[in-house]
């Protein structure tokens, strides 16, 4: 009996240290027969939902879900900057299309540099000067031009009412507009968050929003690029000191642009190609941990992390030099995401030693030449699937929020190089391929991913979070093909990230500590105190029988919604 008693009490207390050390994760997500949207936020899922239950597409539901985010989620929903969409139509055609911003005809090399050519502190992040040209609206005429089979008009609609309705304001949103007051005051700008200490449950209406989503319903696409819309957000920027002009809305044009595609043991993965960096630098680390045993490695262990990080900063490194606006460079794009250099570049590595990331600089490839966003993924019923990554680039991007048209403004030209070496607000260095040049797409993180596995979709999947969005997705993709979980389970998963500069591993507040003392005796460097979350992962998974299971990811307030 006493012997029964202390073995009770010797399980209580493994159990109490388990749950201790365990962060708690939700096994399985919503699962649905035929179609998913999973977004940030409820109401911009519920929204692709209906449509699609009206009988539309994935690229009908695209629009209904992108343009309800920019009134559920202003933090990074937007028409006041860019993204990109990665698509797989259900008979296997893929494609991309490039609303990203671009520098205005204005912009020049040294635009944040002062008189001693040292970068300007915040003139790339906060203001009218930090503003690029916005894509979005672009875009989704784009991408409805192609493949919509809905009128405009009843896409947008549903964010009109939503809008003149309200949207409840969360316990997240609640602090994050709390956070962002002090700059929105900065500012001097009368924005809707500013009315009032806005508390959860409260209801905000986006009046003057609904209002320029109604003109863009009836005057079309040129409503934003050359109607009143394009006069108010060009005196508004104007006002503030900034340089964006009639003539760079004008001039504005979205892009089809080849997705990267590439295999990784049985799987095909089809990605966002430059300007973002995401695709090629997803191929670049996949390819270089494609030779290990990863998936027996134990999950988040020394050996899994050590792995990842190694092949992450040597990509990063890769990136600073080599990714740029391809409209603008000649990106050796197949030499990058090709097996035979990424093993090269892996061949100093050791499973006893950090590589220090000042000893790593870009791989050598002969050149042959005349010289914080917001992701969601959609599955239809008829097969199709989407993946969008859209950004303002920081939270409320640039802070300028165009008063009479009721929307926030992108400050995506930080994602340029103010001078080359120097650091951007993700850390992340460039050089002269992603100098500032007018009409120049900055180059981008924004990794919206497609995976295949014996030629049938997989996964649709993709991430926020800056330099810290390719790393997500990477852990997704691996969580799912080397470890068999399932989406819910994988995007609950704690994260970690190395992005070669600065020369650190930074963790999730909430990922077990662990592994860190093995990693610290090999010189890595541990930072677990600046990011309390990395990514916020939103994605679909195809079961085995046909089925869809949402990874909506815990970190925020994002939903799946299906049927
Ligand atoms: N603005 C974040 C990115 O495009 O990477």
């Amino acid at each position: 009996m006493k012997k029964n008693i202390i073995l009770l009490f010797v399980l209580l207390l493994f159990f109490q240290c388990k749950l201790k050390s365990t962060p708690e994760i939700v096994k399985t997500g919503l699962i649905a027969d035929s179609a998913m949207v999973v977004s940030a936020r409820q109401e911009a899922s519920s929204i692709g939902i209906s449509i699609l239950k009206k009988g539309g597409n994935a690229f009908d539901a695209m629009i209904a879900t992108d343009l309800a985010l920019v009134v559920a989620y202003p933090f990074a929903g937007n028409i006041g900057g860019g993204g990109f969409t990665v698509y797989r139509t259900n008979d296997g055609k893929i494609g991309s299309f490039d609303y990203r911003e671009k520098a205005p005809l204005a912009a020049t090399k040294d635009m944040y540099l002062d008189e001693n050519g040292d970068v300007i502190p915040n003139k790339s992040i906060l203001g009218a000067m930090a503003i690029g040209v916005p894509g979005t609206v672009a875009g989704l005429f784009m991408i409805h031009k192609k493949f919509g089979t809905l009128p405009f008009s009843e896409l947008i609609q549903p964010a009109i009412d939503l809008a003149k309705k309200g949207v409840i304001v969360t316990k997240r949103q609640e602090k994050g507009m709390n956070k962002y007051r002090k700059f929105f005051k900065e500012a001097n700008q009368r924005i809707i968050f500013l009315d009032k200490y806005w508390k959860e449950g409260d209801t905000i209406k986006y009046l003057k929003l609904a209002k320029t989503f109604e003109r863009i319903r009836d005057n079309g696409r040129d409503e934003f690029y050359k109607g009143r819309t394009a006069d108010i957000l060009v005196n508004y920027v104007q006002k503030l000191g900034g340089i964006i002009t009639k003539e760079d809305l004008e001039k504005y044009e979205a892009k089809e642009r080849n997705p990267i595609v590439f295999n990784y043991k049985n799987t095909r993965i089809i990605s966002m190609p430059p300007p973002s960096s995401g695709g090629i630098c997803i191929a670049q680390i996949l390819k270089s941990i494609e030779p290990f045993k990863i998936g027996q490695y134990r999950h988040n262990s020394v050996k899994y992390i050590q792995l990842i990080t190694e092949a992450e900063r040597r990509v990063y490194a890769d990136r600073a030099y080599f990714l740029g606006d391809p409209d603008f460079n000649d990106i050796p794009i197949n030499i990058l995401s090709s097996a035979a250099y990424n093993n090269k570049r892996m061949q100093d590595f050791s499973w006893s030693q950090a590589t220090n990331s000042s000893d790593v600089s870009h791989g050598n490839i002969e050149i042959i030449e005349s010289n914080q966003t917001t992701h969601y993924s959609i599955i239809d019923q008829f097969g199709n699937a989407i993946s969008v990554t859209n950004t303002l680039n920081g939270a409320f991007g640039s802070k300028v929020f165009v008063e009479e048209g009721g929307f926030f403004l992108n400050n995506e030209m930080d994602d340029l190089s103010a001078k080359s070496g120097e650091p951007n607000m993700f850390g992340l260095t460039g050089t002269k391929v992603n100098s500032i040049e007018p009409e120049k797409r900055m180059l981008s993180s924004m990794t919206p991913t497609i995976v295949e596995q014996n030629g049938k979709l997989k996964m649709v999947l993709g991430s926020p979070g800056g330099s810290t969005i390719i790393t997500s997705v990477l852990q997704n993709i691996l969580n799912v093909i080397e470890y068999d979980m399932g989406m819910q389970e994988s995007v609950s998963q704690t994260r970690f990230h190395h992005q070669w500069m600065p020369d650190e591993i930074k963790f999730e507040s909430n990922f077990d500590t662990i592994s860190f003392t093995e990693l610290r005796k090999m010189g890595y460097k541990i930072n677990q105190s600046d990011s309390k979350i990395l990514g916020k992962v939103d994605a679909i998974l195809v079961l085995p029988d046909g089925r869809l299971e949402g990874g909506a990811d815990p970190r925020g307030d994002d939903k799946a919604v299906g049927f």
